[in-house]
């Protein structure tokens, strides 16, 4: 059996046949892109292999359980994933500060992070914790909430929410870490390797609940185990550079202790 809430070093082809059928809430997969020299993302077909991947996570995930892959703008194309899950979303995570390098073409500003669900309807939306800040003035907000279009639309009523807005399918409010982040565990996690905190706090606190199982099969140096500690989540992670998995394990060792200390204040 694998164990729960810590990262396990190895492949997770091997690995995922030891993960329970039908026991996930949620899968963070940000595996290889298909477009680094690293050894592991050295991949033929990225579109074939990610295939294989929402196939096999089709068994592991619950109904109405949730998988986020991450990718480049064609990492799903022209491949048939329909008789395994259903494509809810593919959100732009933009990027605008990255290097416009490009010559004969326009640059790639953003990735995408395809949502998909088992079945109809998803088990978990949690719209209310992943609110984002309105960007309009109230006043043209709630001016636009009587046009006739607004109020009688496919979507009923619109109303204008203190807690913000539905974060929408282009997040531009999320940035890449730097060299200069806090968060950064090492220089060589930087761009292929570390996602931010925040990025991976809205898939989890958006699609899973206290008490859930959330699968990261690419753990990397451990930011969707770091988040799950953070909110309570359980989780089975893997990640087969040795290296890595130390970052990772000392990141969590990090966060407990944080939150030890926290419960200790709270307590007191
Ligand atoms: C994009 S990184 C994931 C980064 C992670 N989200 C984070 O924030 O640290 C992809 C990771 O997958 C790992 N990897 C690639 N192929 C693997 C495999 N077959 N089994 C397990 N891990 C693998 C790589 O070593 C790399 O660390």
């Amino acid at each position: 059996m694998i164990e729960k809430n810590t990262i396990t070093c190895g492949d997770t082809f091997e690995l995922l046949d030891s993960v329970e059928d039908a026991s996930v809430d949620l899968v963070v997969c940000d595996g290889p892109y298909g477009v680094t020299q690293n050894e592991w993302d050295r991949i033929d077909s990225i579109q074939e292999f990610n295939l294989e991947l929402i196939s096999r996570f089709s068994h592991k995930l619950k109904e109405g359980g949730a998988l986020y892959l991450f990718g480049k703008p064609d990492c799903i194309d022209f491949v048939d994933y329909r008789p395994y899950l259903n494509l809810r979303a593919k959100i732009v995570w933009y990027q605008p500060s990255r290097l416009a390098q490009g010559r004969l073409n326009y640059t790639n500003n953003y990735d995408i992070i395809c949502y998909f669900i088992k079945g109809k309807r998803p088990a978990s939306y949690n719209l209310d914790d992943i609110r984002v800040a309105q960007l309009v003035e109230l006043e043209h907000r709630l001016r636009c909430e009587n046009v006739p279009s607004v109020r009688t639309g496919p979507f009923g009523k619109t109303k204008f929410n203190e807690k913000g807005k539905n974060p929408g399918d282009v997040w531009g409010d999320i940035k890449q870490l730097t060299y200069k982040s806090k968060e950064l565990v090492c220089r060589e996690a930087l761009n292929t390797i570390q996602k931010p905190e925040r990025l991976i706090e809205r898939l989890i606190l958006g699609s899973s609940n206290v008490g859930d199982l959330v699968l990261d099969p690419f753990a990397g140096v451990g930011t969707c185990p770091v988040v799950c500690r953070k909110y309570e989540r359980e989780f089975i992670a893997f990640e087969i550079n040795p290296e890595y998995v130390k970052h990772g394990i000392e990141r969590l060792d990090a966060e407990s202790t944080k939150m030890g200390l926290l419960n200790f204040n709270h307590g007191s």
